[in-house]
């Protein structure tokens, strides 16, 4: 059981439980069912108007958030959002995206922060 909080300086800050069941289905999935107002277009990791930034709750513990899709890597880098250095280094590193697309991010098990 993962706890997603999504914070944004427009609206009151929410906090979910993303059930076991929920692991296969993506942050903007778990948002819409919430009646989270992140926005989005395309839901195929094409537009880049579901950008968000994710950070883990517990900062002792790195988030585990799956890596970045292909498609999350070249809106991310078109945007300027990441640098192929900073994706290159993430990549060898094996760091999480602090930046990530909500259609393209599966939630895991672990309690994150969602900032949009
Ligand atoms: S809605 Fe278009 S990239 Fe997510």
């Amino acid at each position: 059981m993962a706890l997603v909080t999504f914070s944004s300086p427009d609206y009151k800050d929410k906090t979910v439980y993303a059930v076991a069941g929920s692991h296969t289905e993506t942050l903007l999935k778990l948002a819409r069912e919430n009646k989270i107002p992140i926005k989005y277009d395309c839901q195929d990791g094409e537009c880049g108007t579901c950008l968000v930034k994710v950070s883990s709750v517990d900062k002792k513990i790195q988030r585990m958030g799956g890596p970045l899709t292909e498609k999350e890597k070249e809106v991310l880098r078109v945007s300027g959002k990441l640098s192929k250095e900073e994706m290159e280094k993430m990549i060898v590193d094996d760091l999480p995206s602090p930046w990530r697309l909500a259609c393209q991010m599966i939630v895991r098990d672990e309690d994150i922060l969602v900032e949009y």
